[in-house]
């Protein structure tokens, strides 16, 4: 029989047995753009982004939004049209949030490996902070402020060294990462600052990891670093700035986050007043907002399994594939009489047995040519999305109160093949 089919993203909603998103027939978007496509929902994007700005509540603080999420220049406008900055990571994203309207004293820099020419190209543009991760990168920093004659801020990125429960490979602050200073080596590295004059200690970063969806790691974290502050002061340097990473985990099937409200409003107790905060959520921002939409190509029976073979994989949505993380998959329309439903692995065109989207899900019988919504995948699905098997990648579109516009094409084939260079030799 029919199970309860209950989409796990909010504004996502069945309307007459068909899916709408923010008030969008979904069939109405792929009969325009076709399939696999991206679509965002603004309103959500909003309402989640003022979710977390809220619960500051009077405390200063910066927004500074996880680009690596999801960096269309559509979605950073959004961002940046609420006040908020963004946590970069690379060149090419400071590059691209500069270039989507943010202003270079809204930028954060984070990462164990920033080259020279990213260095050098941040202190150009006048970003607000490097979060450092170590002495060589410090070096560097020094070494280019110098050359520019300009005195650049950092944070130090301290790895507090706690246990969180989310996967091993976006765990980041356990014993033995490669990210930030070890707690127990951050006043030695301090001490270390003070010979730099070109660079300027101005705060503490710490970042734990990410789909946290429990306080009591945040909250150890906290306490950890701040406790470093008054050894710190007497070191004759002045921390203003806090930054206390990521956001929280969403939810993906029945995870029960706390809302940031009692997240933050738990942690600021314990960060002294005269501290701005700044905090750098990605997941919680978009990770909801989002949803991919795909095809259903063929049906393949093997033994006692039945294949649903569709047109998005994991070049599309890798997560499945590399976390083996769960994403909730719904039929774009229902059945029209109740129906037993059938157990599908949902699986993409690429040519890796780790190309599935879903496993063992009940849905009711779908047919080739129906559609099929993978949930909750506005963060960190389009962006680490890849041309492997030389795939075109997949339109991304906005809904917005009532209607729908493209925020990237899809990709063309010529697309794949533009920075080639062929050779008179290789014709
Ligand atoms: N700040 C720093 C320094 C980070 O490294 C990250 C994420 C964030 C902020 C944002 O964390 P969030 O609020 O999104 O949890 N690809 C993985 C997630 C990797 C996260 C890496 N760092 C996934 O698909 O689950």
């Amino acid at each position: 029989m029919n199970l309860q089919i209950t989409p796990v993203t909010p504004n996502l909603k069945y309307v007459k047995g068909k899916l709408q998103f923010e008030l969008v027939d979904i069939l109405s978007i792929v009969r325009k753009l076709g399939t696999p496509v991206y679509i965002y929902s603004k309103s959500q994007i909003v309402e989640n982004y003022k979710n977390y700005d809220e619960a500051f509540s009077g405390r200063e603080h910066m927004i500074c939004f996880a680009m690596k999420s999801n960096s269309n220049f559509e979605i950073l406008k959004i961002i940046h049209r609420l006040g908020g900055g963004v946590d970069v990571t690379s060149g090419g994203e400071i590059y691209r949030a500069i270039n989507a309207g943010i202003k270079p004293q809204k930028i954060v820099y984070a990462g164990v490996g920033k080259t020279e020419q990213e260095i050098e190209f941040a202190i150009s543009k006048n970003i607000f902070m490097f979060n450092v991760e170590s002495k060589d990168e410090v070096d560097v920093i020094e070494a280019k402020s110098k050359s520019k004659n300009k005195n650049t801020k950092i944070a130090v990125r301290i790895n507090p060294e706690v246990r969180t429960k989310t996967h091993s490979y976006i765990s980041t602050g356990e014993e033995g990462t490669k990210f930030g200073i070890p707690i127990q080596d951050a006043i030695e590295f301090f001490k270390y600052l003070k010979t730099k004059k070109f660079v300027t200690p101005v705060g503490l970063h710490f970042h734990i990891g990410s789909q946290i969806t429990e306080i009591e790691p945040f909250l150890i974290a906290t306490k950890k670093v701040v406790s470093l502050i008054p050894y710190i002061n007497s070191l004759g340097i002045k921390i203003s700035y806090l930054n206390i990473g990521g956001g929280l985990g969403i939810r993906y099937f029945n995870e029960t986050p706390p809302s940031p409200k009692k997240l933050i409003s738990t942690i600021i107790k314990h960060i002294p007043q005269q501290i701005k905060i700044i905090c750098e959520p990605g997941r919680y921002i978009v990770g909801n907002s989002g949803i991919l939409v795909s095809k259903v190509l063929y049906h393949k029976k093997v033994r006692t399994k039945n294949f649903l073979i569709i047109d998005a994989s994991m070049t599309d949505l890798i997560r499945p594939a590399f976390y083996n993380a769960y994403h909730n998959i719904i039929p774009v329309k229902l059945p029209d009489k109740i129906q037993p439903m059938v157990k599908y692995d949902i699986v993409g065109p690429v040519c890796e047995t780790s190309d599935f989207l879903g496993k063992q899900r009940m849905l009711p019988e779908i047919k080739n040519g129906e559609y099929v919504v993978i949930e909750c995948t506005g963060a960190y699905g389009f962006s680490m999305s890849s041309n492997y098997n030389s795939r075109v990648r997949c339109a991304e579109v906005m809904v917005d109160k009532g209607r729908f516009y493209t925020i990237r094409d899809r990709e063309t084939y010529h697309d794949l093949i533009l920075k080639e260079k062929l050779t008179k030799d290789n014709v």
